[in-house]
């Protein structure tokens, strides 16, 4: 949501600044704006759109000096406009922001009362106007920032330049990260490490509260009592910064077929040296102790959660609560003793789910959390981090972190199991044997893709889809709508299969294609009944099951997909493949934009 970058360099620094945030364009691209210092002289360049419409504007107004600041927009407050893009300018002050000053209003008040006009419909202004006043007043830069930043509610991550100030950036950080790294004689700030990944791989991490003075030799970083604070400096992984589309027309493309890989990655990483059992990092979980499981997420991670319900519950035999983060944190839900709090986020960094997590703090016997960003807020806020080793997921809609994520969880249930003893230990290892096979049977999902592609077209034409799911296939099927919805933008609802007749089935004809995700499994008899209701209501029916299904319900259907045989507790993951892959051709099909969907942002940091 929003991504931030600031730089003190040695060289030009429009077009590096153009280029890290190009990196963070998947938080938002409703507008793009830079601002640089350059014979003292502030001044900055704003176009609405995607970053190529500022690239544009730099080629015929280019903008000199090697001080810099730069901003990606999610519009929150205001349209996606010129005046309204960033970075905000308030005389010899210019900020960029991400997040949302909760007490904007108040501020504009006392602003407009000392007869301050404002020219945008932003909560960012009034950190621009406000410092602008402190320096009137006759407050160095820093002391100005420094004062502002004490006046402000809410989340931010700020990076302020100052006119006249070539040496200087003070950036600043409360509930929406912030990275600094650090160069020779050269010095960075961006809203995450991949955002400086061609600069440096030496990163500091601002913590909660903390503002920090750079320039391009030095760092003070203060805490949010305004003592010195030391912040260890972390040397990331070159390939943990990697950006490219690896010969693919788009990142949501490479990150469904890259699956595979890093699902053997992850299993490998919990499984012990006999593959019979699952390990889990320091402090490890006690799940005898363990009476309530609560989890939390939003979005594609929220389905994980409500997937993985299914496993704790048959698997292990433990009850578990699942909601979304921005209902759970205002519903107030009463924490038993004996509760381990669960929350999945790929980025770590979604402000509900950290809400919720800080709900938890105090209530909860433990706070878990499944990240893909190990050192992202949830995870340092958490007792236990379990990394779910997707690799850096680019492509707004999230694919190879939701089986990640599905992979982790079936791990941790099937340990919970082990223990809980609700499962012989010879059953887990036969499950987690099902599962070290799983990356090469995806791999033989990936080749039904020409075969999804032609189904997509015909799909692409619907104006209204259904999906249907029984069991551990409805969360899924949630997460097929949810997929084909957010990039093809074509309305999608999902339903349990059995849920149909209550209500949904008045929305068949024959214009309306209904996906039923089936494998041969205990249910599918019902499935097929259900499926079978819609039929007989001209329903256009796209079964994707596996050999045994198509044979036993495919009659009269409009199509059928079918997958590889997995072992029952597996399909979830398997059959996210076919759910990603019509998502992803239906969209290409409608000629949308798949990697960065209208109105979306990869990284929700605001509520
Ligand atoms: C946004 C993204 C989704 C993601 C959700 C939760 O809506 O577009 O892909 O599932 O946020 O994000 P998180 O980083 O917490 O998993």
């Amino acid at each position: 949501m929003c991504g931030i970058v600031g730089i003190l360099g040695g060289h030009e620094v429009a077009p590096i600044l153009v280029e890290a945030l190009k990196r963070l364009e998947y938080r938002g691209y409703d507008s793009a704006g830079i601002a640089t210092v350059h014979d003292g002289v502030l001044e900055r360049r704003r176009a609405v759109g995607k970053l190529v419409n500022l690239s544009d504007l730099l080629v015929h107004d280019p903008l000199q000096g090697k001080s810099g600041i730069g901003h990606t927009r999610w519009a929150t407050h205001g349209a996606p406009s010129i005046d309204n893009a960033h970075p905000h300018r308030a005389g010899p002050v210019s900020v960029v922001h991400n997040g949302i000053i909760e007490n904007f209003r108040e501020l504009r008040e006392e602003l407009a009362a000392a007869g301050i006009q404002f020219v945008t419909e932003t909560d960012t202004e009034t950190v621009a106007l406000l410092t602008q006043l402190y320096i009137e007043k006759g407050a160095q830069p820093v002391e100005a920032a420094r004062k502002t930043l004490s006046r402000l509610d809410g989340a931010f991550a700020l990076a302020f330049l100052f006119e006249g100030e070539e040496d200087l950036i003070v950036a600043a950080r409360k509930g929406s990260p912030l990275a600094i790294g650090h160069g020779d004689g050269e010095m960075f700030v961006g809203s995450d490490a991949i955002a400086l990944g061609p600069l440096t791989d030496r990163i500091t991490y601002l913590e909660e509260g903390d503002s920090a003075v750079l320039t391009r030799t030095s760092l003070e970083i203060r805490n949010e009592a305004g003592e010195i604070a030391n912040r260890e400096m972390q040397t990331i992984r070159l390939d943990q910064t990697r950006v490219d589309k690896g010969g693919h027309k788009h990142f949501m493309a490479k990150e469904i077929a890259e699956q595979p890989t890093v699902i053997g990655e992850a299993i490998r990483h919990y499984l012990d040296n006999t593959g019979a059992s699952v390990v889990l990092p320091d402090p490890g979980l006690d799940f005898t102790q363990i009476d309530r499981l609560t989890m939390v997420a939003c979005g594609t991670a929220y389905y994980a959660c409500f997937t993985a319900k299914y496993w704790f519950e048959q698997l292990a035999g433990i009850p578990v609560e699942v909601d979304v983060a921005s209902e759970f944190r205002y519903r107030e839900p009463p924490i038993s003793k004996g509760t381990v709090a669960l929350f999945v986020s790929q980025s770590g960094e979604t402000a509900d789910t950290l809400a919720a997590l800080r709900y938890c703090e105090g209530k909860a016997d433990k706070i878990v959390s499944v990240v893909n960003v190990p050192e992202s807020s949830i995870a340092r806020e958490s007792d236990l981090v379990l990394p779910i080793l997707a690799g850096t997921e680019i492509g707004v809609a999230s694919t190879k972190a939701f089986t990640c994520q599905l992979t982790v969880l079936l791990m941790i249930a099937l340990k919970a199991a082990a223990e809980r003893g609700t499962m012989t230990a010879q059953e887990v290892a036969d499950k987690l044997s099902a599962l070290r096979m799983l990356p090469g049977v995806m791999n033989a999902a990936l080749e039904r893709e020409s075969t999804l592609q032609a189904v997509s077209h015909n799909l692409s034409e619907a104006r209204d889809i259904l999906f249907l799911g029984r069991g551990v296939m409805y969360p899924l099927a949630l997460e097929g709508a949810l997929k084909l919805k957010e990039i093809s933008y074509i309305h999608a609802e999902a339903y349990a299969s059995g849920e149909l007749k209550h209500g949904p089935i008045a929305l068949v004809d024959e214009h309306v294609p209904v996906v039923v995700l089936a494998p041969r499994d205990s249910l599918f008899d019902k499935t097929i009944s259900n499926m079978q209701e819609v039929m007989a209501r001209n329903g256009k029916v796209l079964l994707i099951t596996d050999a045994e299904g198509a044979s036993q319900g495919g009659d009269g259907v409009w199509d059928t997909v079918v997958m590889p045989v997995v072992d029952p507790v597996l399909s979830p993951i398997l059959y996210s493949i076919p759910a990603q892959l019509l998502a992803y051709h239906t969209a290409v099909a409608k000629g949308t934009d798949v990697d960065q969907p209208r109105n979306l942002a990869k990284s929700v940091t605001v509520e």
